[in-house]
C-alpha cells in the first residue's frame, strides 16, 4: 500500500490515504494495483451520487462538447435550471441563488450578504464549527490554528459559543451582531447534531436582534442527512444556506440559497465570480440531483443509515453514534486514528474529525445495504 505523495512540487497539505486512485465507481475506488477500496468517506463528502455516476459523466461530457464555459455575463439555461431546482428543493421562502466555486466562498458570500444588509460586522459562530479557509471563514472556524490565520489577515474573530447551549447563545447576542453562522449537523467536529430547541432559539434571537441566521450546509446539505437540506428536519428556516461539496458530485461549485429579504437590494456588480455558475458544473449538478431524485437516494440514506447506526451502536468500543443520515460520527473509547488505519488493512476508507475519538462516516448517498454490511464487517474485525 503506497501512501506518500511522490513529488516535492506538491505542498503536503492533507494527511493522505494509503492508495493511489486510478478510477472510481459508485462507493468504490480502484487503486493502481487494481484493488477496490470501499469509500465510506464519500470522496470527502463530495461523491453524492457515487463516484463517476454514468449520468453525471455523460452530462459533463455533453456540456463540455457544446460549451465548456462562459461566465454569468452570458445567460445559460443550465445555470437558470439549477437555480430553480435549488429553490424548489429548499424550504420556503429560500429561493434566490448565487453561484460560486467552493464551500468557503459560499460562506464568505452569505456572511457578506448578512453584513451588507445589517450594516454590522460581528458574527456569532459555534465551538466545533468549521467554515472554510478564506480569511473571513477562518475567523468563524473554531480552533487556534484557524483563528491564527484570520488574525494574521487582520480579520476580527467571531464570538464563539458552545454548540447547543441556548443560554450562551442568548448571552452572545446583542444589536451589534450581523449573523449567527452554524452547521445544523457539524461535520468536522464529528457529526454533532444541533438540537431543535437550539436552532429555534437561534432563529428567534436573530429576529429579536435584527441579525441574519445563516446555515452552513456545505457538508450536511444535498441530501447527506436524509433530506435535501438539513434545515427542513428542524422546522427552522434560515435567511440563507450555503451548499457546496456534494452538489455537483465532484466538480467545483458553491451556492448560496437565500430568502428575498436578504438579497432584494442586490444590483448588478454587487456580487460576482468568473467561474461561479459555469455551464459544466451546473450540468453536473443537475444530473447529480436528477440521479438523487430518480434513484430515491434520500430514502436510501435514511434506511441504510438506520442499519449502520443500529449495528454500529452494538460494536465493542463504540460509546455513541452521532449525526444523521450519512453524516455519522462513531465516538469510540480508543483513538479513532488507530481504527481508521486498521480499516485500511480491509481496504475501507473512513474519515477522522477534530475529536480524536470520533471516526466519521460520510459514504455516497447511494451506499447500498450490502456495502454498509461490508463496512460493519470491517469495523467488527477491527474493534475486537
Ligand atoms: C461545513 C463546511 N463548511 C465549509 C467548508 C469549506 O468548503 P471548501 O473546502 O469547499 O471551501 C467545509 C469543508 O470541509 C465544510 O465541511
Amino acid at each position: 500500500m503506497l501512501s506518500e505523495v511522490v513529488t516535492d512540487a506538491l505542498l503536503p497539505v492533507y494527511a493522505t490515504f494509503p492508495l493511489r486512485a486510478v478510477s472510481g465507481h459508485g462507493s468504490w475506488l480502484v487503486d493502481d494495483e487494481g484493488h477496490e477500496w470501499l469509500d465510506a468517506y464519500g470522496g470527502h463528502a463530495v461523491a453524492s451520487s457515487g463516484h463517476s455516476h454514468p449520468d453525471v459523466v455523460a452530462a459533463i461530457a455533453d456540456q463540455a462538447a457544446k460549451l465548456i464555459f462562459y461566465s454569468t455575463a452570458v445567460p445559460h439555461a443550465g445555470r437558470e435550471q439549477l437555480a430553480e431546482t435549488l429553490a424548489r428543493l429548499s424550504p420556503d421562502p429560500l429561493g434566490r441563488v448565487f453561484f460560486c466555486n467552493s464551500g468557503a466562498e459560499a460562506n464568505e458570500n452569505q456572511l457578506g450578504l448578512a453584513r451588507r444588509k445589517t450594516g454590522r460586522t460581528q458574527v456569532v459562530t459555534m465551538r466545533g464549527g468549521w467554515h472554510g479557509r478564506t480569511a473571513a471563514t477562518l475567523a468563524c472556524t473554531d480552533g487556534e490554528r484557524y483563528e491564527a490565520g484570520a488574525r494574521r489577515a487582520g480579520v476580527s474573530l467571531s464570538r464563539k459559543v458552545p454548540f447547543n447551549d441556548v443560554g450562551a447563545l442568548e448571552q452572545a447576542m446583542d444589536d451589534t451582531i450581523a449573523a449567527i453562522l452554524l452547521e445544523p449537523v457539524q461535520g468536522f467536529s464529528g457529526a454533532r447534531t444541533a438540537t431543535q430547541e437550539f436552532l429555534q432559539a437561534a432563529r428567534s434571537l436573530c429576529d429579536r436582534h435584527g441579525a441574519k441566521l445563516l446555515f452552513d450546509e456545505v457538508q450536511c446539505g444535498v441530501g447527506r442527512t436524509g433530506t435535501f437540506t438539513a434545515a427542513e428536519q428542524f422546522g427552522v428556516v434560515p435567511d440563507a444556506i450555503a451548499m457546496a461539496k456534494g452538489l455537483a458530485a465532484g466538480l467545483p461549485i458553491g451556492a448560496v440559497i437565500a430568502v428575498s429579504s436578504l438579497v432584494d437590494d442586490i444590483k448588478v456588480g454587487d456580487l460576482g465570480s468568473t467561474f461561479g455558475g459555469g455551464p459544466v458544473p451546473c450540468a453536473a449538478a443537475l444530473a447529480n440531483i436528477a440521479v438523487i431524485e430518480r434513484e430515491d437516494l434520500l430514502a436510501n440514506v435514511r434506511t441504510v443509515s438506520e442499519q449502520i447506526v443500529s449495528e454500529a451502536a452494538k460494536l465493542p468500543d463504540v460509546v455513541r453514534v452521532h449525526g444523521r443520515g450519512f453524516l455519522l460520527g462513531l465516538e469510540l473509547n480508543r483513538p479513532a486514528a488507530d481504527v481508521q488505519r486498521a480499516l485500511w488493512q480491509h481496504r475501507v476508507l473512513t474519515g477522522a474529525s477534530t475529536d480524536p475519538r470520533t471516526l466519521r462516516l460520510l459514504p455516497p448517498l447511494s451506499f447500498a445495504p450490502d456495502e454498509a454490511a461490508l463496512l460493519l464487517q470491517a469495523l467488527r474485525a477491527v474493534l475486537v
